[in-house]
């Protein structure tokens, strides 16, 4: 069945409540009491079988009784009456229904859940919920929650897992003066998710920016896809729960959700652009500044100070939040030298020293607002003689708002009462200023992200197709067709070094020797040193059976490690069918890294590099990427790890191939998404020789499954 446009759940012509409630002190007579005070213009129609009035609004004892097509209806009633309910509207039709009641996934009752789901699909109409406290839209004035009920309509959509949380975010919006466009409780998301409520709100002119709070994600795939695109208009800002492993059992227990890996998700959400708060409180300043700042014309930002210490402050914060410092010396004499006193100083930081006056500063701030050449200006000061709160106060408020629109700024100021009561008057009339530098830089911060996110071209389908072009699928699926016929789950050796060979991936020279005489020949041909592995398809982990020999460097070595594998072999895995051994060239010389890929259960194909040994084992120093992705994208990947100077060259150590990296990471990525029968791919060590020497896959693992998409 066709889905309803989702323009309704913002802008219905009809709101139905379900469980209006005549006592007061319900939820059911709170959201209808909203909705009447928020304004909201379309038709009311409160349901309960006492019938009667609520506050002089006719309520209908029954669903049956209404005519009119329903766009949105709120379902108030205890959860044990809520799939009745779904069907009485199934049976009338409606688009959207939203389902406050608790008492679904989030305590263990997935059967009625999916049961309210399935009906949803069946006749044609979307679930918000349940176990949410409401929506509200500012689009159509329309105030469905039991949360506040004043609401100051804005530039910030909100949309939130946790619906406590939510209605308290409600009330701060209100102590920082911030506009709201809508906020949306997912509660469950047994239907609708974060995917549905971006693409539209991605598109929604009176929102600027949108906030979502995550416990767990649903449909990643969906997500990321979605998310690539809106963070190109808008900037997303997200605070994900559970990042602790206790904190992720919590969220668990509070909304249903499945959280999946933290590391997995920060990786995936920084590559789609998101930018990801620590706090509630950093998020929502973040907030409240991206909806009103001006883009920045580049990247550079000039420090306006009074003090050298709080400049200093400021530099550490900007190297920390990404923000680069405009450091032109001859401009600077030039735009700041009028202003800056002999003893100041007009490198960035700009000290305007101790004895600057307010109107010192606003000259500075209108030096640095009107040069081209100039991002962004951080404005800070300490509190002295010559810089006092009501002056300041005056002074801000008249340069920010002549040069609001045309350049981002922020202010932090640092001193006693009179300069905190300016700060808070400041910030009650929405003026970026703060209390601390940091809070200032990270807000200016965060528009940098999405202004970096605004000029990232994205050549995803470009990069893949080129790929494509050059791989065949088919033959790498016939090698897995004759794994799954002889029932493994996994490729041997031999097989997966066909895969490699079939993507361009290059593995060390080999061959499959059957008996002494062949693995001395095969030695001899391959060159010393060699490295010898059994192959039996009985067994995957060959080393624990002693069925590896490494660095062999002659004729004899090469006999005597033969003998010693077939005789552990023969102890300790008497059933297993002994193929041969491979007879390989020892690779020397290179880095150790891994590159691996799996169908993430949440996600879908994901893949994850790392330098090899301690840095993966104990470091745990690894990023992730949901594939698809491009070439820039693969680059940023290598760079974010760490260890990252290592493959630049340490010690005399030249620069290692990093573009053959992002070539394997590429093809690794492609294998998991194009092959469906590869659920896992891993290939540890890939040794990565100099630059311009390529690398080679020593040991590949991949794991197979007839069937990865039957539910797990
Ligand atoms: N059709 C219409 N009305 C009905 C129906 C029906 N089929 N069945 C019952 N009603 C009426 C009742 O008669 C009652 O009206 P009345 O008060 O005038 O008699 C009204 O609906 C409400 O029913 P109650 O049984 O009184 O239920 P109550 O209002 O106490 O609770 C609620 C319902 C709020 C949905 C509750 O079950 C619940 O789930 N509460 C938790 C909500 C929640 O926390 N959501 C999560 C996110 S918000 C957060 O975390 C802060």
């Amino acid at each position: 069945m066709k889905e309803p446009d989702i323009k309704y759940l913002f802008n219905p012509k009809n709101v139905t409540i379900i469980g209006a409630s005549h006592h007061k002190e319900k939820i059911g007579y709170k959201i209808l009491e909203n909705i009447v005070n928020g304004g909201y213009k379309g038709d009311i129609y409160p349901v309960n079988p006492s019938g009667g009035e609520i506050n002089g609004i006719k309520v209908y004892k029954s669903i049956s009784e209404l005519t009119d097509e329903l766009d949105l209806v709120i379902i108030s009633v205890p959860a044990k009456y809520v799939v009745e309910v779904v069907k009485e509207i199934g049976e009338k039709g409606a688009k959207f229904l939203a389902i406050i009641s608790s008492g679904f996934s989030e305590v263990g009752n997935l059967k009625e859940e999916r049961e309210i789901v399935r009906i949803a699909k069946e006749k044609g109409f979307r679930i918000l919920g349940p176990n949410i406290f409401g929506i509200y839209s500012s689009e159509s004035s329309l105030n469905a929650t039991f949360g506040p009920s004043n609401i100051t309509p804005g530039g910030v959509a909100i949309i939130t897992q946790s619906g406590a949380l939510g209605i308290a975010m409600i009330g701060k919006t209100k102590v920082l003066n911030m506009g709201v466009s809508a906020i949306i409780s997912i509660g469950n998301k047994a239907d609708i998710t974060e995917a549905d409520l971006l693409e539209y709100l991605a598109y929604q002119p009176i929102t600027k920016v949108i906030f979502m709070y995550i416990e767990g994600v649903k449909n990643g795939e969906k997500l990321v896809e979605v998310l690539k695109k809106v963070t190109t208009k808008k900037p997303v800002v997200v605070i994900k729960a559970g990042k602790s492993k206790r904190g992720a059992m919590a969220a668990a227990s509070h909304t249903g959700a499945l959280s999946g890996s933290d590391e997995i998700f920060s990786s995936i959400m920084r590559q789609c652009g998101v930018i990801r708060a620590e706090s509630i409180e950093e998020a929502m300043e973040w907030c409240r500044f991206l909806a009103s700042a001006p883009m920045p014309k580049n990247r550079e930002a000039v420090i306006i100070t009074n003090g050298g210490g709080i400049g200093v402050i400021a530099t550490d914060a900007c190297e920390k939040y990404g923000i680069e410092l405009f450091s032109d010396l001859k401009s600077l004499r030039e735009i700041f030298g009028s202003v800056v006193p002999e003893f100041g100083s007009f490198k960035n930081p700009v000290d305007i020293t101790g004895q600057a006056t307010v109107s010192a500063y606003e000259k500075a701030i209108e030096k640095g607002a009107e040069n081209q050449d100039i991002g962004a200006i951080i404005c800070l000061g300490c509190e002295t003689a010559l810089l006092k709160g009501e002056e300041l106060k005056a002074s801000i408020k008249k340069v920010y708002n002549r040069y609001r629109d045309i350049k981002p700024m922020v202010f932090a100021f640092f001193g006693g009462e009179g300069i905190e009561e300016a700060i808070l008057q400041l910030r009650n009339e929405g003026i970026p200023v703060y209390f601390d530098p940091y809070t200032a830089i990270s807000c200016l911060g965060s528009l940098y992200k999405h202004y970096t996110n605004l000029n990232k071209n994205r050549e995803e389908y470009k990069t893949i197709t080129s790929y494509l072009e050059r791989i065949d699928i088919e033959k790498i699926r016939e090698l897995i067709r004759n794994a799954l016929t002889e029932k493994r789950n996994f490729l041997l050796p031999y097989e997966a070094k066909e895969v490699m060979k079939q993507v361009g991936i290059p593995t060390p020279q080999s061959l499959i020797a059957k008996n002494l005489k062949e693995v001395i020949e095969f030695s001899e041909k391959i060159g010393y040193p060699v490295v010898m592995k059994i192959v039996s398809k009985d067994i995957i982990h060959k080393s624990d059976v002693g069925g590896v020999a490494v660095n062999l460097e002659n004729k004899d070595e090469v006999i005597e490690a033969y003998e010693a594998i077939m005789h552990n072999v023969r102890v300790r895995c008497p059933e297993a069918k002994i193929i041969g051994v491979e007879i390989a060239e020892m690779v020397k010389g290179g880095t150790e890294i891994i590159v691996g890929a799996r169908k993430d259960n949440i996600f879908g194909p994901v893949v994850m590099f790392g330098l090899g040994g301690i840095y993966v084992e104990i470091m745990k120093d690894v990023t992730f990427r949901s594939f698809p992705f491009d070439r820039e994208e693969g680059f940023h990947m290598v760079k974010e790890i760490h260890s990252y100077p290592i493959l630049l060259g340490v010690r005399g150590e030249k620069k290692k191939d990093i573009y053959s990296i992002v070539d394997v990471i590429l093809k690794v990525g492609i294998l998991v998404k194009y092959v469906d029968e590869i659920i896992d791919i891993e290939i540890n060590p890939l040794m990565v020789f100099e630059h311009g020497l390529g690398c080679k896959a020593i040991d590949v693992r991949v794991i197979i499954e007839e069937n990865p998409f039957k539910e797990r």
